[in-house]
């Protein structure tokens, strides 16, 4: 049984793209269902065309308040019968009602390893703080911005010379590999909220899922 998943962009969708290559694989226990972006030239739009995912634009300028958006969006997810939301790079704040709906069941990565970093601009960031240890996170999504149990975490380390753009670069390829495996233990019902913290199947071991995840088969 194959669990119906949405993800939702704003932009260049590689996230996206890593979690339809990872579909690819008949051991995949979720399909994308549904691409949604608040954004009409998204380029992860393509990506979804490409692969002949179902993909609609709910651009958020069409409405008047956050509230009237994340309704819309809330009853396309339902319409289409979805289980399980991913966000990739949608860069739209989330009401708390709309949080609170698919609460345990949304979730979002981070390119930094939270709790640290949250926001914007993450990587120049760390750079300017001088990090040794980078990475990204996934976590399901509570209603403050980039906050919420975490599921897995990739690290990576911050190299001398480093700009925002080389540490984006090295930590978007874990990312790549972090979101698919997390998506995964969340749909085989794996990893469980448990209070502010996540609860894994014993199955489940950090030296290959959790952290720093191979490559998915
Ligand atoms: C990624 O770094 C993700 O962690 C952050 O936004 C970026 C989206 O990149 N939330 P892409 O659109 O998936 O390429």
């Amino acid at each position: 049984m194959t669990a119906k998943l949405a993800v939702l962009i704003s932009g260049r969708g590689s996230n996206l793209q890593s979690l339809i290559d990872a579909m690819a694989s008949p051991s995949f226990p979720a399909e994308i269902a549904l691409v949604i972006s608040n954004r009409p030239k998204a380029q992860g739009l393509e990506r979804a065309a490409k692969a002949g995912i179902p993909h609609k634009v709910i651009d958020h300028k069409d409405f008047k308040t956050r509230e009237d958006f994340d309704t819309a969006l809330d009853e396309t997810l339902r319409l289409a019968n979805i289980e399980f939301v991913a966000l990739a790079g949608f860069m739209r704040l989330l009401t708390p009602d709309f949080v609170r709906k698919w609460r345990d069941r949304l979730i979002n990565i981070h390119p930094s390893l939270l709790p640290s970093f949250r926001g914007l601009h993450v990587h120049e960031r760390m750079i300017d703080a001088g990090i040794k240890i980078a990475g990204c996170t996934v976590h399901f999504v509570s209603a403050e911005v980039d906050s919420g149990p975490i599921i897995g975490q990739a690290a990576v380390p911050v190299l001398p010379g480093d700009t925002a753009e080389t540490l984006a670069a090295r930590i978007l390829e874990e990312e790549h590999r972090l979101y698919p495996a997390c998506i995964r233990l969340l749909v085989e019902k794996k990893a469980r909220v448990s209070g502010a913290v996540v609860q894994y199947d014993s199955s489940v071991t950090a030296s290959g899922v959790l952290q720093n995840p191979p490559d998915s088969d």
